[in-house]
């Protein structure tokens, strides 16, 4: 052998030497890497039965990184979990395992049905750079564990019901970028060490109970970006530091106590976008170095006391859309440069002390929408030019010194939906002109003027005005015959003038109440007191035109509905019948057998444990024979209310349409139900329990207080006027969107979606209502009275007409009409729509009647700030997306709820 073959061999071996140590050590790291991940795994699969993941479980693949809402670190190659994503999967329970993932580094869990306290072991997730527990139901403090995550650089945890102070040990996140808190129950002061959290970009804590100062040096050490502290009860001035880094875009402090002068520092900040400072006890001027914040495009201070000259300045911001400085107490004149805010769309400067003219200058701002200087003391007259911004849609002049006359060339506003001009020194006659604003809608308003001669017959051409007041002025001759052309009227005010004659017949009219046309010694007619004598009034032919085209209008919109509503109606009444005749049986008999002769109930349950002493079945039965509980009639049910002996009060619903197919498979109907009670989502109503007897089916549900949305949207004669806001109401939208996205999703289509059928509990937090109709009724089972049925009038899909089938897109057209009433505040079927009684027809038609979406969406929403017209304006493309004639182009419901929540994010 030589000895280069002994090298060789010598060499060969050590190489095998080496490979066997190298995979031995391979086989020791792979075990212990091996048990690491059985670990994780066992770890996640509890997590996921703990919380409800789907998808997370010992059947799901072995390699958990696959798992849905995980991402594992691929780098280290041993697979270790760096990012759960488990956000909006309705998920609730114990959190505290998931603190055994001791890598994690990003933890998102918002949007889901978390209770309770915030662990504080999720303390321990040492290596946590993104925390999110927003929009949840977390209660107590914030645990002060928190503040071991000292890699964290993102922390939300609003939209909880969090309450105490911000705990001192969070002082120790000095990476933290973003700290959002807002709309939680947190009180006491901001610390002041938040101003030392050098990285801070983001600190964002509206809707709280904080009060004392914001902290001098927030913003000195870090450059802050954004900073929102709205609703709250902050006092003291706001601090200078704020501007230092001059960094800051959005600064919201609306709704506080502040005090003290706008920090003329404010010039610093050249990216400025939004300041909203209004609702405080702000002082002194308008800073003069506003003017250098170039990229401001919304500044609103409005109910403060800031006073001085408004400094022109501010016209140096060219990019501002909307300037609101309205109630306080600024003096002078407008500044002739606002001619230079070109991209100007709203000026409110009303409640102010402002006087002089209005400068001619403004007709420059070419894009203004809307101009409100009432309640000041300009004393000029209303330019003639006014008119010349061609996107003028409410202008305001009203409780001010305006003299002269109302310049003809106010016809040429074709855009304006709302004039006030009440409360000035105007003179001379109405322009008869005014009557070739077609758009106006909102309100005309010449009242507390000095205006004399006729009522022009031209104004009977605002056939869109809701309400018209003229009252207080020397206005002489009789209300024109052609006022009847005004088929929008709601309220009128004729009083106070010199009017003579009959007062025309006219629904409206003859609905107001006699204050509307007192004060004119000369007028006669049936809403006065004062007879005409007979010598007036021949106007009885259009008396019921406008109420016969209308229910033309309704029959003609849908031959087969009608038809089918026909047969409901009918099957309804034979029930009707069959009904009075067992109750007059039950009237029958001698009072005090009533106990007795109470039907035997067959058999009932209470499917959650919890509820099961506190329901009594024999109470539910009773208090259904009461008709003091009955709370509302649905198209398959009656809902009563029931108290418990126990103080428990819930919701019966007493199905209308037990036949006996039902009645038949009562095995499979009591398998359903059960099957519908664990169906769990936060926005569908499920059944808590039920009684059946007879031919009758009781369904037990939770009582929720706050009605139905039919109701918070279209009650009008009640006491309160209230109109939810806009934000409420995309909140509504998007769960009942979410309630039916997700029957779809189990394969359920839904019978009879209106706005009555959801019920809104003490959050109005929406529910979706007659889930078990849907389940129990399938037409498709042959329950043969309901398959003539589509659900509530105004909600059925066009295609019914001819299908006769209910299906998912048609349950989406039926959601779009839903969302159609919270953007329009309309009924689904509303005779104030005129010719298209029909809401989903009237708001398709908007642009052949060269409507604009302002003008369908509800004013009183749409112009109370940019932010909401934009997201009304996006959420009304959906909904017409939703009530495409064509069943194949609506959206399926899951996309729905995504649109709405981009909606509602941006
Ligand atoms: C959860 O909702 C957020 C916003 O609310 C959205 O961005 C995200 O895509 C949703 N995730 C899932 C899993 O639905
Ligand atoms: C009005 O606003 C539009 C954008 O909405 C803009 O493109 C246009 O330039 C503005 N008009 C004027 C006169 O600046
Ligand atoms: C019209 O304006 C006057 C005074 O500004 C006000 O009192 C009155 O209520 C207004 N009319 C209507 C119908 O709103």
């Amino acid at each position: 052998m030589s000895s280069s073959m002994l090298l060789q061999l010598c060499a060969a071996a050590l190489a095998g030497f080496m490979i066997t140590i190298l995979l031995k050590f391979e086989l020791v790291n792979g075990a212990q890497a091996r048990l690491n991940t059985d670990k994780t795994r066992a770890t996640l699969v509890s997590i996921g039965q703990e919380l409800g993941v789907s998808g997370w479980g010992l059947q799901s693949s072995y390699d958990f990184c696959s798992w849905p809402g995980i991402t594992c670190d691929v780098e280290s190659g041993n697979s270790t979990v760096q990012k759960l994503d488990l956000s909006n999967r309705s998920l609730r329970g114990n959190l505290t395992v998931i603190a055994e993932l001791e890598s994690l580094k990003s933890l998102d869990l918002s949007s889901n049905g978390f209770h309770g306290p915030v662990p504080p072991e999720l303390g321990n997730l040492s290596a946590l750079e993104f925390l999110d527990l927003s929009f949840n139901y977390f209660d107590g403090s914030i645990p002060r564990e928190l503040g071991n995550l000292i890699n964290l650089r993102f922390l939300n945890l609003s939209s909880n019901l969090l309450v105490g102070e911000i705990p001192h040990e969070l002082r120790n996140l000095e990476k933290l970028l973003e700290f959002q808190v807002s709309s939680n129950n947190l009180s006491g002061p901001i610390p002041l060490w938040l101003g030392k959290l050098s990285s801070l970009r983001v600190f964002s804590a509206y809707k709280n109970e904080f009060d004392g100062m914001i902290p001098e040096n927030i913003g000195l050490f870090s450059e802050l970006e954004m900073l929102n502290l709205h609703s709250n009860h902050l006092q003291g001035p706001i601090p200078k530091s704020i501007f230092a880094s001059g960094k800051l875009e959005v600064l919201i402090l609306t709704q506080n106590r502040l005090t003290g002068e706008i920090p003329e520092d404010i010039g610093h900040c050249t990216s400025l976008s939004s300041v909203r400072i209004g609702n405080n006890k702000l002082v002194g001027n308008l800073p003069i170095a506003i003017g250098n914040c170039s990229s401001l495009t919304y500044f609103e201070a409005d109910n403060n006391i800031l006073s001085g000259e408004i400094a022109s300045d501010i016209a140096r911001c060219s990019n501002i859309t909307l300037l609101n400085l309205a109630s306080n107490s600024f003096t002078g004149t407008i500044p002739s440069e606002f001619g230079n805010l070109l991209n100007l769309q709203e000026l409110i400067l009303s409640s102010n002390d402002l006087s002089g003219d209005i400068p001619l200058s403004i007709i420059m701002c070419k894009n203004l929408s809307k101009l409100d200087l009432s309640d000041n003391r300009f004393n000029s007259s209303i330019p003639k030019e006014i008119c010349e911004m061609p996107r003028l849609q409410f202008l305001y002049l009203d409780q001010n010194s305006m003299r002269g006359e109302i310049p003809r060339e106010i016809g040429n506003c074709v855009k304006l939906l709302e004039l006030q001009i009440s409360r000035n020194y105007l003179t001379g006659n109405i322009p008869s002109e005014i009557g070739h604003l077609k758009n106006l809608q909102i309100s005309l308003n010449l009242s507390f003027n000095n205006l004399h001669g006729p009522l022009p017959p031209d104004l009977g051409r605002l056939d869109k005005l809701v309400s018209l007041d003229v009252s207080n002025n020397q206005l002489s001759g009789s209300i024109p015959s052609e006022f009847r052309g005004m088929l929008s009227l709601i309220e009128v005010n004729f009083s106070n003038n010199l009017l003579i004659g009959p007062v025309p017949r006219f629904g409206p009219f003859q609905k107001c109440p006699n204050s509307s046309f007192s004060g004119n010694r000369g007028l006669c007619g049936e809403p006065l007191l004062t007879s005409c004598q007979g010598s007036f009034g021949n106007d009885h032919e259009n008396r019921h035109g406008a109420s016969y085209r209308t229910i033309a209008a309704i029959v003609g919109s849908g031959l087969a509905v009608f038809a089918s509503i026909t047969i409901v109606v009918f099957l309804f009444m034979m029930r009707e019948r069959q009904e009075m005749v067992a109750n007059s049986k039950s009237e029958g008999a001698i009072e005090e057998e009533k106990a007795d002769t109470r039907p035997t109930i067959e058999a009932g349950d209470v499917f959650i444990d919890n509820l099961k002493q506190a329901i009594d079945l024999e109470a539910v039965v009773k208090a259904t024979l009461k008709d003091s509980n009955k709370l509302m009639t649905g198209t398959f049910s009656t809902v009563y209310r029931a108290m418990m002996p126990s103080g428990l009060i819930i919701l019966v619903k007493k199905l209308r349409c037990m036949d006996r197919t039902v009645i038949h498979h009562r095995n499979k109907m009591i398998r359903e139900l059960e099957r519908l009670s664990r169906l769990s989502h936060d926005n569908l109503m499920q059944p808590i329990g039920f009684v059946i007897y007879e031919d009758v089916a009781l369904l037990l549900h939770h009582y929720l207080p706050n009605g139905t949305l039919a109701q918070l949207l279209h009650k009008s004669s009640g006491e309160t006027e209230y109109k939810p806001e806009w934000p409420l109401r995309l909140s509504i939208a998007i769960g009942v969107a979410q309630g039916l996205a997700f029957l779809h999703h189990v394969a359920v289509i839904h019978l009879d979606i209106s706005s009555a059928n959801v019920l809104l509990d003490l959050n109005f937090k929406p529910l979706l209502g007659e889930i078990e109709i849907s389940k129990l009724l399938d037409p498709s089972r042959g329950t043969a009275s309901i398959s003539a049925v589509a659900g509530s009038f105004g909600y059925i899909p066009p295609e019914y007409a001819y299908t006769m089938q209910v299906t998912a897109p048609g349950n989406v057209y039926s959601y779009g009409v839903i969302l159609l009433e919270i953007l329009t505040t309309r009924l689904p079927v509303d005779e104030g729509l005129g010719e298209d009684v029909d809401l989903v027809k009237w708001v398709h038609s908007a642009p052949t009647r060269g409507d604009t979406p302002e003008q369908i969406l509800d004013a009183r929403l749409s112009t109370v700030s940019f932010s909401w017209r934009k997201e009304m304006l996006a959420a009304l493309k959906v909904a017409l997306l939703c009530t495409d004639s064509v069943p194949a182009k609506r959206p399926k419901m899951k996309k729905v709820v995504e649109m709405l929540q981009e909606i509602e994010q941006s």
